[in-house]
């Protein structure tokens, strides 16, 4: 494996310019640089690097990395397989997620590592004598795809990576081998799994001293994913996908009575694939393509409100609101007809990207009431919000914006015995079954059903923002559909409110995902004053607690710092930078 494999990297100017040399557009020399790592939810500045994400621990190995010379996507590497120990809800080597990658030179690429059904997979799997059942689609042996974070990892690491892969691993095998400790948040939170999952000892053992719940302040140690984490670290992909790891996990599979074989676990590949780009006013958004519905929504919406001047409204009145929620309504509806696995299905990118249609979308928003959202008989289903996003930017400018999730918090709760991690239950983000649209909130259009190989559609949206061609800012979210607008409304946020980067991650968000035909907002932006101005534009309005976390790196133009923000919404996350 590792960096002389590099050689077969696709000529990515990015790349070959740094080997060239090109002129780092950034402040910080390459060498030992000190850390300076915020306390948590802190706003760190520094101009060597920065990563943020969802444990400081984790975005200080990724600093660590760069510090050493190492560039974003060695960083990026080392934090996500660190999130896969200190933040077991979402961080993961089970699951899957895409990685996004802008160059110093402005060019870019992505990596899909999304998860894929399995061979034995059908579009009616869900069905239990014809009777759909919730339970088989998303807690189940059934509910597992077939993960893709360790082979995405690698393939980042062969394409573009600069660094030994077992530097860049090793981290986490000692984070898992000697602890970390346990905030009061996470311990509450794993003293619920394992209640949650008592059927499954494997995942009881790995988060509970012998089924005694942890105090907060108490130290996690995870022996049995620290040496899954070695032989990663030793033997790379080969280990999880024909190893030891794949042994263990298609045991698992076949005691519980899950679908994914060895074969299947051989046969999976991470995929290079080129992100979906658009322009707005004098930024380029760059942001996961198919089988992410993400890009494709955000582009659609960008280019719905580049007809409007969204910078002279009041950011967040009911004007703006109304106007944003109709944006939404008009690409979610897209999102259910047209969206999935671009390697299945015929996926119109460009047609749906396009000024046109977006002038048509735009030429049927009434300014003065919502709209209709039922020319489609279909009711988007409910789906967790556990997923993290990590934003990552070098001293030479390469900017990477990571997106990974198991689906639900802790996936299906099944931790793989003797290999110390847990599985995700992705298959859940297929539809329901053929025809299978109902008012209960079944989705069941054809393209984004259960088909062997094919992977689930996904509402991931890691993204990098570029002003006058120059890199702006990395963004992205968890929440299932909401990352979508989330990420929208920080974009927004930056560009036609002009706003700071604490500002713009702390500013209140709304969603709206065509059906339910309903706003959704964050309890402290919606006043009693807004909800009912927008109630009496015709639109259902709902509030709810937090929408997001979107953990994000501006690029001070004034100064040419790099900006870490935590997202407020989660006090315990952490940004760490080079100086
Ligand atoms: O890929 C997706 O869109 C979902 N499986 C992501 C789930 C999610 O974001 C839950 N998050 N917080």
């Amino acid at each position: 494996m590792r960096n002389s494999a590099r050689s077969l990297a696709p000529l990515t100017g990015g790349y070959l310019s740094l080997l060239a040399g090109v002129t780092l557009c950034f402040p910080g020399s390459l060498g030992a640089q000190a850390i300076v790592a915020g306390e948590r939810g802190e706003t760190v500045r520094a101009g060597g690097g920065m990563v943020v994400s969802e444990h400081p621990e984790a975005s200080r190995a990724g600093a660590e990395v760069l510090a050493e010379g190492g560039n974003a996507v060695d960083a990026a590497i080392s934090t996500g397989f660190a999130l896969a120990v200190t933040h077991p809800s979402a961080g993961n080597i089970g699951g899957g997620g895409f990685m996004v990658i802008r160059f110093p030179d402005g060019t870019t690429t992505a990596l899909d590592f999304r998860e894929k059904a399995p061979v034995a997979a059908h579009p009616e799997m869900w069905l239990e004598e014809g009777e759909y059942s919730a339970t088989r689609h998303h807690f189940s042996h059934w509910a597992v795809g077939v993960p893709g974070t360790v082979a995405g990892f690698e393939r980042a690491a062969r394409l573009y990576g600069s660094r030994e892969w077992s530097r860049l691993v090793e981290p986490a095998v000692t984070l898992a081998q000697e602890g970390f400790q346990l905030t009061e948040g996470l311990a509450a939170s794993l003293a619920s799994v394992i209640r949650r999952y008592e059927e499954y000892p494997a995942t009881v053992a790995a988060f509970s001293r012998s089924g005694t719940p942890y105090e907060a302040g108490e130290t996690l140690r995870q022996p049995d994913l620290a040496r899954t984490l070695a032989r990663i670290r030793d033997r790379g992909a080969e280990d999880f996908y024909r190893g030891e790891t794949a042994r263990l996990i298609a045991a698992e599979m076949e005691r519980g009575g899950g679908l994914i074989t060895l074969a299947d676990l051989a046969r999976y590949q991470a995929r290079e694939r080129s992100p979906v780009t658009v322009d707005y006013r004098n930024h380029r958004v760059i942001s996961m393509a198919p089988p992410s519905s993400g890009g494709v929504a955000i582009a659609t919406m960008l280019n719905i409100l580049e007809g409007f001047d969204v910078g002279s409204m009041e950011h967040n009145s009911p004007e703006y609101l109304h106007l944003l929620a109709e944006a939404m309504r008009r690409a979610f509806r897209d999102r259910a007809e047209y969206l999935a696995d671009p390697d299945f299905v015929d996926v119109p990118v460009h047609a749906l990207t396009s000024a046109g249609h977006a002038a048509a979308l735009r030429s049927t928003i009434n300014l003065e009431r919502a709209s209709d959202s039922s020319p489609l008989d279909v009711v988007e289903p409910a789906e967790s919000l556990e997923t993290t996003h990590y934003s990552v930017v070098d001293a030479s400018g390469m900017a990477v914006s990571v997106t990974y999730t198991l689906e639900a918090g802790y996936g299906s709760g099944i931790v793989v015995p003797g290999a110390g991690f847990l599985l995700n239950n992705e298959m859940g983000d297929f539809n329901a079954g053929p025809g299978l649209t109902d008012d209960r909130g079944l989705i069941g259009t054809d393209p984004n059903l259960a088909r062997p190989e094919q992977r689930m559609l996904s509402s991931m949206s890691p993204s990098i923002v570029e002003r006058d061609g120059r890199l702006l800012a990395v963004v992205g979210s968890p929440g299932g559909r909401t990352i979508i607008n989330t990420v929208l409304q920080l974009i927004l946020n930056l560009t036609d409110f002009g706003m700071d980067l604490p500002t713009a991650v702390a500013a209140p968000r709304i969603h709206h995902q065509w059906l339910p035909d309903r706003i959704v907002m964050e309890e402290e932006g919606a006043d009693s004053e807004l909800v009912a101005a927008l109630e009496a534009l015709g639109h259902d309005v709902r509030v709810r607690g937090r929408q997001g976390l979107a953990h994000s790196i501006l690029v001070d133009s004034a100064t040419g710092e790099l900006v870490g923000q935590p997202d407020v919404r989660n006090p315990d996350s952490g940004a760490a930078g080079v100086r």
